[in-house]
């Protein structure tokens, strides 16, 4: 059996580590080569070697990361540091590497081209990822991203957001993989992993509860831990478990009381405790505000610490060791912590190279585009409008700048993408202004619509004046309105419409021609009050640098679709555990207090109570029996699929068994999703879920296995999941709302 990754070391390990350690700084390098250069050896071993040769300097040099577009051009930079989110030094002596950080959500980002002229992949949202409910399109995206990174000489990755959509205004929930603690937690795992493929360090983020970006600096969460386990924190586990990151992400937001990056419940009780987490802990970028209380906690490096009031984990530090106050063991465990992770993730082993090598843009740029089209979900075709066909002669395409690109979501996550920029407008004021510009990837929807359909006459009108939209829509075979709503890191959308009266546009279009069909590139859900009068709605989220043909193609039918909602769509945002962002009202106006670079902004923190515990998500709308707009998990396709002969077996672990018919005209892939309701409760949970795709006719067979955690309850007293027992109901369905086939299963109580 191979050694995990973050395996603890053997107790004789552990005693040829302390021999070694006993060694001291003044041994010299080459004597203790044999224990940090053996790669048969665990992680932490090797790393707890390097720590005692390290010297002072070196050691607390490398607890916090550099923030370059603050350093770069000072006294002393580092000669060859990129303009990216940090960067430590290298130590040569002991084979260690500079750490280059780069945001890589959805590609390696390149916010406000802070290197000049440095493109890379556009994925889509990651928000379509999860639509496509397919893990292996998750780990594809990861690969590609560490593949460019590296390339790029860079080898930390701030990818991995797990943080579940909570609310359905959240600015960043575009960045997230949807509402669902499996969902998300698989999707992110194998999105980590396939970053870390590229022996590169990925994080996981935002740990934890950083839900909403309105006052994200100075908000204080509140949840109670059971909820918390049996929802966010299962995420973050599940992500942790299959994609190992080098590095948890501490959020910016407070945590029950206490900051995230001074949390010690969650950095060392949890994190630590709980769930032997052997890689390191870094803040998020201006979320540090203690030397101590940081330390103590659980925090290994201040990341990017230029942003911070004070470099905490620089001089600080130094002093708080000198006084008795954090112990030097303290601070090399946390150096141990960041080696390990640069060890286990195969960097040290592999460093990355020191000039820039070249990429296959083309290939990456189908696995860009590969992800937008499975990850497109299909809300609406009446009629079996789509998919259009070659009897489409006359085309209008309205609106959302469809003409030179597609919208992309903004903040650090932002690609400049490697087809280029088509449109880009600076933010005149708020939170996001810094370091958000609201952007086009160069990926025209009308240009892909042209190519598929060359005999067709298919013209363009902006969709600025709802009546000049109309007439064109009139006399036209069909008319495809793209209506965009723009998400950034840093704020949230005050409410859940479609902006500048793009409400009105549709329906003006759709009054003139019933042949109406709507794309969406949003962040999220939005309110469709036009619904019924379109004939077709297709959701693209924002999707990435291949978004127009990849639009096309699903449009016009060379791609059937696939993709279902990550998230739930509410009818309204009353529906909504909340109906708007918390501490909106408060905060408006004043942008430095919520400034992802507000330190400093005495603004007293302000609760936001979770009241919807663990049931975030559909399960929130199950619970008070809200009918939303469109359901968690809903998608339809060209084709259609059944369900029949459903089996499930109890005892500890559920086993589903069932077949699945693709009973329409078309290949296509389904995606049959598992929940189970718990004794008493009405409340369903996804519980497994599986993509299969299909010929027309054809029928499979699959088998689940239930994730036992979600059927479980996590108990505070003894730290551990409790499967209560009893009858339990299991329900296959097309999405969280469909009443599927169900089966009872009686499962034995156990704890674990
Ligand atoms: C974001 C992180 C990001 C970091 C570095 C922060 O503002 O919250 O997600 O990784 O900046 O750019």
């Amino acid at each position: 059996m191979s050694a995990h990754p973050f395996a603890r070391p053997s107790r004789k390990h552990l005693l040829l580590a302390a021999a070694t350690l006993a060694m001291g700084v003044s041994a010299p390098v080459q004597a203790q080569n044999t224990v940090w250069s053996d790669t048969k050896r665990p992680a932490e071993e090797r790393a707890a070697a390097l720590v005692s040769a390290m010297t002072s300097e070196e050691k607390f040099e490398l607890l916090h990361t550099l923030f370059p577009p603050r350093v770069i051009g000072t006294p002393g930079a580092p000669t060859d540091m990129l303009p990216s989110a940090g960067y430590s030094r290298a130590i040569p002596r002991l084979g260690i590497p500079e750490l280059r950080e780069s945001d890589a959500s959805l590609g390696v980002a390149n916010q406000v081209e802070q290197r000049k002229g440095d493109t890379a992949t556009a994925l889509p949202a990651s928000l379509a990822t999860a639509s496509s409910f397919d893990p292996a399109i998750a780990y594809a995206g990861g690969a590609m991203i560490g593949a460019e990174a590296r390339a790029k000489t860079f080898n930390v990755l701030l990818a991995g957001g797990v943080n579940l959509t909570r609310d359905p205004w959240g600015g960043r929930n575009f960045e997230y993989l949807g509402e669902d603690p499996l969902l998300s937690g698989v999707m992110a795992g194998e999105h980590i992993r396939g970053v870390q493929s590229n022996h590169i360090m990925s994080t996981v983020k935002h740990f934890a509860l950083n839900s909403q970006e309105t006052g994200r600096m100075i908000a204080d969460a509140r949840l109670d831990w059971p909820a918390m386990h049996e929802s966010d924190l299962l995420a973050f586990k599940i992500a942790i478990e299959r994609g190992k990151p080098a590095s948890v992400m501490c959020s910016y937001n407070r945590v029950n009381g206490d900051y995230a990056c001074e949390n010690h419940m969650l950095l060392t009780d949890i994190l630590r405790g709980q769930w032997g987490y052997q890689g390191f802990v870094m803040s998020d970028w201006g979320a540090v505000h203690s030397t101590v209380k940081a330390a103590k906690a659980g925090l290994d490096q201040e990341s990017g610490a230029e942003l911070d009031k004070a470099i905490y984990f620089g001089e600080p530090l130094q002093k708080a060791v000198a006084s008795g106050e954090v112990s030097m063991g303290e601070v090399d465990t946390k150096l141990r912590n960041i080696l390990t992770g640069v060890i286990a993730s195969g960097l040290y082993d592999h460093p990355t190279p020191a000039h820039e090598q070249t990429i296959d843009y083309t290939a990456h740029a189908q696995v860009a585009q590969r992800a937008a089209e499975e990850g497109m979900v299909l809300l609406r075709n009446a009629g079996n409008m789509l998919p259009l066909t070659a009897s489409a002669k006359r085309i209008v395409v309205i609106g959302g700048h469809a003409d030179i690109g597609v919208l992309s979501g903004g903040g650090s996550s932002q690609v400049r993408s490697v087809g280029g920029v088509a449109l880009e407008i600076p933010l005149k004021s708020g939170p996001a202004a810094s370091f958000s510009r609201t952007t086009w990837h160069s990926s025209s929807p009308l240009a892909a619509i042209r190519a598929l359909m060359p005999s067709a006459q298919v013209t363009y009108i902006d969709g600025t004046d709802p009546a000049a939209a109309a007439a064109a829509a009139r006399g036209a075979d069909v008319a495809i309105i793209f209506a965009t709503q723009w998400r950034t890191e840093a704020e949230d959308v005050p409410d859940l419409a479609l902006p500048d009266g793009q409400d009105g546009l549709i329906e003006a279009v759709a009054a003139a021609n019933p042949h109406t069909a709507v794309v969406l590139e949003t962040g999220g859900a939005v309110k469709m009050p036009w619904l019924t009068k379109v004939g077709a709605v297709l959701e693209a989220w924002y999707p990435g640098q291949r978004g127009g043909p990849a639009i096309a193609n699903v449009l016009f039918g060379k791609v059937n679709p696939s993709g279902h909602l990550p998230l739930t769509f509410p009818a309204s945002e009353a529906q909504a555990p909340r109906p708007a962002p918390v501490g909106l009202e408060m905060l408006r106006g004043n942008d430095a207090a919520a400034n992802a670079d507000g330190n400093g902004v005495d603004v007293p923190p302000f609760p936001i109570t979770y009241q919807e515990g663990a049931n975030a998500g559909y399960r929130w709308y199950a619970a008070r029996g809200e009918k939303p707009l469109f359901p968690f998990g809903y998608g339809l396709s060209y084709t259609h699929f059944g369900y029949s002969h459903l089996s499930v077996t109890g005892g500890t672990q559920p086993v589903i068994s069932f077949d699945v018919t693709n009973l329409g005209k078309r290949d296509g892939a389904d995606v049959p999703q598992v929940y189970a309701t718990l004794p008493g409760s009405p409340v369903p949970r996804l519980i497994a879920f599986d993509r299969v795709t299909l010929k027309p006719g054809e029928t499979r067979r699959v088998t689940l296995r239930a994730e036992p955690r979600i059927l479980a309850h996590w108990d505070e007293a003894t730290k551990g999941w409790r499967i209560a027992g009893g009858r339990y109901t299991v329900t296959l369905a097309h999405d969280a709302a469909d009443r599927g086939l169900s089966a009872p299963v009686t499962l034995t109580p156990r704890s674990f």
